[in-house]
């Protein structure tokens, strides 16, 4: 069983793609992560996240980066939707990607383009998102939480400067595939937006099966 969990920034993704995998005992991948790599290496090397050619040469980053905790500042997540608009880090990451969803026994992958382009054959699809106050708000509580001195305002113009550059971009935008369930939030605490997700799985694979 394959299933694909989208959706913009700050939408909650991350936290039903691993309570899925933790319900359903499948592997999970955290495909921003993987950009967030390259952005970051991109940095390291001195390169500009705007030039493709030098976000590609970061697309050899050490898999040892992927535990490296600066890939989850928000630095380096805006650093990760500049290098993830060119085309050729896209196709560098693509078969890692696939290979993953495709491994025996299923796996499930959260990102933007992961039911359009990833595994367009997955057998569930969900689209998670919230308005971009709401997730503003969320993203602005656990950033002071971290102790991070920012204001709301400055995390609402980050969220829409992201939704703009990952819906925006010409090569596999931000987009809802048709047949993937809208899995809006903005009003729901997660615990009833992950019983959501587990019973539309449960409905698509039981029709399906
Ligand atoms: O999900 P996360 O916020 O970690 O992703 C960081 C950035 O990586 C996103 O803003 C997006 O531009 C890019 N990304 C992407 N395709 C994916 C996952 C992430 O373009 N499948």
């Amino acid at each position: 069983m394959i299933i694909a969990v989208d959706g913009p920034t700050a939408s909650g993704k991350g936290t039903i793609a691993r309570a899925l995998a933790e319900h359903f005992g499948l592997p999970v991948l955290d495909t921003g992560l993987l950009y967030r790599a390259v952005g970051y290496q991109t940095q390291l090397n001195h390169g500009d996240p705007d030039d493709a050619a030098d976000a590609l040469a970061a697309c050899q980053f050490p898999a040892s980066l992927l535990d490296d905790p600066a890939l989850r500042f928000e630095s380096t997540g805006s650093l990760a939707s500049r290098v993830s608009v060119h085309p050729p880090v896209r196709a560098a990451l693509f078969q890692r990607q696939v290979d993953f969803a495709n491994q025996p026994g299923g796996a499930i992958l959260d990102g933007r383009d992961i039911g359009t382009v990833i595994a367009p054959h997955a057998d569930a699809k969900l689209f998670v998102t919230a308005s971009a106050e709401a997730r503003a708000r969320r993203r602005h509580a656990e950033m002071l939480s971290r102790g991070v001195d920012v204001t709301y305002d400055a995390v609402l113009a980050d969220v829409h400067a992201r939704d703009a550059r990952d819906t925006g971009r010409a090569d596999a935008p931000l987009l809802r595939a048709p047949d993937a369930m809208l899995l809006d939030n903005s009003d729901m605490p997660p615990a009833a937006a992950i019983a959501a997700a587990i019973a539309f799985v449960e409905t698509r694979t039981r029709n399906n099966g």
